[in-house]
C-alpha cells in the first residue's frame, strides 16, 4: 500500500473519500499538528495502490490499514476518515478495536446506504464499466464543494477533478459496489469507548446534518464541530480551520498506552 507521510510522533491515519487519493490531505500534510506523524495512504486501487484484482468493501479497506500499522510496526494510531474514509474508520473501530487510539469523522454517517440508494450505486458501477467515469464525475464535482467554495476556490476545485479524473474505471465501480454492501453502523455507535471527534461542513450538500448529528450524539462523548461555509470537503474548503480543530482535538487527547509503560508491582 502506497502512502504519504510528513511529521514525527503519534501516528495519525487520514483515509481519504470517494473516488480520491491520498492527494485529498495535501493541506493537512503540510501542517502537521506538534509530536504527530500523519500518514496518507492511497486506498486499494486509488493514486498509487494496485487494485490487484481485489473485491472493494469497506472491511478490505480496513483490514489494508491494518496491515499498514503491521508493517510499520504501529501498535495504535488515531484514525480520521472522510466520507468513504468514514466508512472505513468505523469498519476499523468495530473490527480491530484495539488499533485505534481515537477518531475523527468527517463528512461521514455510520447508516448504510438505502435500497434505492444501494441500486443507484449499482447501477453507476455498471455505467463506470461500460462508459467510463465521467458521468459520475460530472454528477458528483458540483455537490463536493459549498456555493461559496466554488465561486472562491477554483484552483481547489480543479486540483480535486484531477484526482477525481485519476481514479480508475475498475476502482470506482467496485468502491461504489463497496459502499452500497457496507453494513449499517448505526446500533453500534455505542459500542466505540475512544475520544471521538465529528467535522461537518455547514453546507454538505452529500451527507445530510442529521447523519452527522446521530454519531455525535451515539458515540460516548463525541464532540461535533461544524465549519462554516464548507461542503463536503471541509479540509480542502478551509484548511485553516480544518487543521485548527483537528489540531486542538490531538492536543487534549490522553496520552496512547504502550505496553512498554506498564510497570507491575507486587
Ligand atoms: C465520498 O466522498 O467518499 C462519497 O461521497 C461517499 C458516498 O458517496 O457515500
Amino acid at each position: 500500500m502506497k502512502y504519504k507521510e510528513s511529521g514525527a510522533g503519534d501516528p495519525l491515519i487520514l483515509i481519504h473519500g470517494f473516488p480520491f487519493h491520498s492527494d485529498l490531505w495535501e493541506p493537512q500534510l503540510a501542517n502537521v499538528a506538534p509530536g504527530w506523524h500523519y500518514i496518507a495512504p492511497d486506498l486499494r486501487g486509488f493514486g498509487d495502490t494496485p487494485l490487484d484484482g481485489a473485491t472493494l468493501t469497506m472491511d478490505r479497506f480496513a483490514d489494508d490499514i491494518v496491515a499498514l500499522l503491521d508493517d510499520k510496526g504501529i501498535d495504535q494510531a488515531v484514525m480520521l476518515g472522510l466520507s468513504m474514509g468514514g466508512y472505513v474508520a468505523l469498519s476499523l473501530v468495530m473490527r480491530h478495536p484495539d488499533r485505534v487510539r481515537a477518531l475523527v469523522l468527517a463528512a461521514t454517517r455510520a447508516n448504510a446506504d438505502t435500497p434505492d440508494a444501494a441500486e443507484k450505486r449499482r447501477q453507476q458501477a455498471a455505467d463506470v464499466r461500460a462508459n467510463g467515469t465521467s458521468a459520475v464525475i460530472e454528477g458528483m464535482l458540483p455537490k463536493l464543494f459549498s456555493a461559496h467554495s466554488r465561486m472562491k476556490l477554483p484552483e481547489t476545485v480543479a486540483a480535486v477533478r484531477t484526482m477525481m479524473e485519476a481514479t480508475p474505471p475498475e476502482t470506482m465501480a467496485g468502491a461504489l459496489e463497496g459502499m452500497a454492501d457496507r453494513p449499517d453502523y448505526t446500533d453500534r455507535l455505542g459500542e466505540i469507548d475512544v475520544s471521538t471527534l465529528v467535522i461537518r461542513g455547514e453546507q454538505d450538500e452529500i451527507i445530510p446534518a442529521g447523519d452527522m448529528e446521530a454519531i455525535a450524539r451515539s458515540v460516548r462523548g463525541a464532540r461535533q464541530e461544524v465549519i462554516s461555509l464548507a461542503g463536503h470537503l471541509p479540509n480542502r474548503e478551509d484548511p485553516e480551520v480544518f487543521n485548527n480543530v483537528l489540531h486542538k482535538f490531538l492536543s487534549g487527547l490522553p496520552p496512547a498506552f504502550k505496553l512498554g509503560d506498564l510497570s507491575l508491582s507486587f
